[in-house]
């Protein structure tokens, strides 16, 4: 298959309902996890775009699902956060609703990437969506963000106890990341292409 052109990238939809998800058989790369984890600097750094993936200073105000074209030939969808206290009882069902039918939708996601904060752990609503993600089966893969913010010691810490929680599958792979410093973006699109069998 032809090389992926990364300069090829375009928001196809920014879907606020069912019936604007893409209908296309492209496959889907989804990215997921609480609100402020780093879900849109990650896409940003994956695809080599600056401004692509809106970062948000104010987080939680992203109640769409973002699918982004990459050069015809698969689908990045950056999920809207979970987790975000200041967020309105009405805007709360709104997320659940709109991931839970795209998760259960025809297209639903060939492999999730799972973020989760390197220095705060796994929360509980992030233990949902590993539960979710184990029971249906969908392959993933982890992500630990904001490594930055841990020293060495800190960090191997934490990536042990990802390793060996009850609720990250042993054949998951698990990716340490950090948006400030230029490695470990390349191994995860690695991953991502190898899954989606492109390249
Ligand atoms: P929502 O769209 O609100 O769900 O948030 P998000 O998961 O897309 O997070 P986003 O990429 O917008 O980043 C949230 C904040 O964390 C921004 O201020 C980013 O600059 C910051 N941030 C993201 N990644 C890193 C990182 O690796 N290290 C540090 N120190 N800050 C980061
Ligand atoms: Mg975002």
């Amino acid at each position: 298959m032809a090389k992926i052109n990364l300069n090829n990238v375009i928001l196809r939809m920014s879907a606020g309902t069912v019936s604007q998800f893409p209908k296309d058989s492209l496959p889907h790369v989804a990215f997921s996890g609480r609100s402020n984890v780093g879900k849109s600097s990650l896409i940003n750094k994956l695809l080599m775009r600056k401004g692509l993936a809106r970062v948000s200073a104010a987080p939680g105000k992203t109640v769409t699902i973002n699918f982004y074209d990459v050069d015809g030939k698969f689908y990045l969808v950056d999920l809207p956060g979970y987790g975000y206290a200041k967020r309105s009882a009405q805007e709360r069902s709104g997320w659940s609703r709109i991931v839970d039918q795209y998760l259960s939708s025809s297209s639903f996601p060939d492999v999730v990437v799972q973020l989760i904060d390197a220095r705060i752990g796994p929360t509980t609503d992030d233990n949902t969506m590993l539960s979710f993600l184990n029971e249906t089966g969908i392959p993933y893969i982890v992500v630990a963000t904001k490594t930055d913010k841990l020293n060495k010691t800190e960090f191997e810490k934490m990536f042990q106890a990802l390793r060996t929680h009850p609720l990250i599958a042993k054949d998951a792979e698990i990716f340490p990341f950090s948006a400030l410093k230029p490695e470990g973006a390349g191994d995860i699109r690695r991953k991502i292409f190898s899954v989606l069998n492109v390249n």
